[in-house]
């Protein structure tokens, strides 16, 4: 169901005594507002922030999990046990597990297919390099990023995917698309969904927007029609900085 989402990707921040204490400010401040409110602490947190928010209405997200069920993975996290502590989120292709972590768009779409596998809900994030946008081939990277990972899907999975575009050159840099450069291509994405599947998915469909979103402009982004949210790094960090965000979109 399309509803307006404001996700804080905690990326390698915090460790358990610093969690707990953000969650907790964040939980005394959280605004009176229809969005749903996600945070991504690490995984080593994610249990014990899973209890600390369990009288909130924030939902405790991973960043990210393996494909397969279990075995001989080292240093990897199954579905199973992300949904085993209370986690039915998770954030599926994020630029840094893409550039830093080899995460190809066929890992990408094992991983978007385990999840949905198990019901669990995919934030599926993808955005184009600088390069492709200076070349304007920005729209024809993002729509074969959606095609190679997502375009296998049933229409009725669609129900579980949030998407979360997030131009790279916008990521940590303080550098943020315009809010008509996100409506532009948030509104290129949703068509190509509705051409993909069916325009009933496509208006189905939560479209965030990240890449520097901050309390100074989350407004304006947020205004934008076919802006559902964001997917906030740096910024939800900082409790106050997170909940004006959050405000931004009430
Ligand atoms: P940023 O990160 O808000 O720090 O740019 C966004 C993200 O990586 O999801």
């Amino acid at each position: 169901m399309r509803s307006k989402i404001v996700a804080g990707n905690w990326k390698m921040n915090k460790n358990a005594e610093e969690t707990q204490a953000l969650l907790a400010a964040l939980a005394a401040k959280l605004p009176d507002t229809q969005a749903e409110v996600m945070v991504a602490p690490t995984f080593v947190n994610l249990a014990g922030a899973v209890s600390e928010l369990q009288a909130s209405r924030i939902e405790v997200i991973a960043q990210n999990m393996h494909f397969a069920e279990s075995g001989a993975y080292t240093g990897e996290i199954s579905a199973d046990m992300l949904m085993n502590i209370g986690i039915d989120t998770v954030i599926i292709g994020h630029s840094e597990r893409r550039a830093y972590f080899g995460e190809t768009d066929g890992i990408l779409a094992q991983k978007v297919k385990a999840a949905l596998d198990k019901n669990m809900r995919v934030m599926f994030c993808f955005g184009e390099e600088l390069e492709d946008r200076k070349s304007g081939e920005h729209f024809n990277v993002v729509h074969s990023q959606l095609k190679n990972a997502l375009f296998d899907l049933d229409a009725s999975a669609w129900n579980k995917i949030i998407l979360a575009y997030e131009p790279v050159w916008a990521i940590g840099t303080g550098e943020t698309a315009s809010p008509e450069q996100a409506q532009e291509m948030h509104a290129c994405i949703r068509k190509t969904i509705a051409d993909q599947y069916d325009t009933a998915v496509a208006n189905n469909l939560s479209i965030l927007y990240g890449g520097s979103v901050k309390p100074g402009n989350a407004v304006d982004i947020f205004s934008k029609p076919d802006v559902d949210g964001g997917l906030i790094g740096g910024a939800s960090l900082v409790a106050d900085d997170f909940i004006a965000i959050i405000n931004g979109i009430a």
